[in-house]
């Protein structure tokens, strides 16, 4: 199993990426309310597990090598997803939600959005290959940190995310 093997720290991240985006394809085309809160939980696990590792120790790594501006916008990006993942997250609880598709939709669209910033030409990722990071050291870090979460997570449910840049106004 490729879980089993010691990936580098980009490797593991692209793989995850690779992952919520074909949740979200098979979320596009799923039929019935049931399969698609199923995969929406699912989209939500994924991006928050992901954003929490890459918050808590990719990005952090990066600090010094990658531009601090690309890395604030990946910090808003997140934030912003967060505000609709706890929405998709909340409205799963038996609540009819008539925006339930769009906002997994508009959650894809800026997950998209948001991943062409990481993995582009330039990019949060591009900028981190050049600099001197332990890749392997970094990887091992993130596919530890991913296990735990996710147990955690899967065992106590999800946690509200916790927003990291957005405290100005609550709405
Ligand atoms: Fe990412
Ligand atoms: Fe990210």
């Amino acid at each position: 199993m490729a879980e089993t093997k010691s990936q580098d720290a980009i490797a593991l991240l692209k793989e995850a990426h690779r992952e919520v985006e074909k949740l979200f394809k098979q979320f596009e085309e799923a039929k019935g309310d049931g399969r698609k809160q199923k995969l929406a939980h699912q989209i939500c696990l994924e991006l928050i597990v992901h954003s929490e590792i890459e918050e808590t120790i990719f990005y952090p790594a990066c600090e010094g090598t990658v531009d601090e501006d690309e890395l604030k916008e990946g910090y808003v990006e997140h934030d912003a997803a967060k505000l609709l993942i706890a929405e998709i997250e909340a409205a799963e609880d038996g609540a009819d939600d008539d925006f339930f598709d769009t906002k997994v939709k508009v959650l894809s669209e800026e997950i998209e959005h948001h991943i062409k910033e990481e993995e582009g030409p330039g990019g949060i990722f591009s900028q981190a290959r050049k600099g001197k990071l332990d890749m392997d050291a970094l990887g091992e870090q993130l596919a530890a940190k991913k296990k735990e979460l996710i147990a955690r997570y899967k065992d106590e449910g999800l946690p509200t995310p916790k927003l990291k840049t957005m405290d100005e106004v609550s709405v």
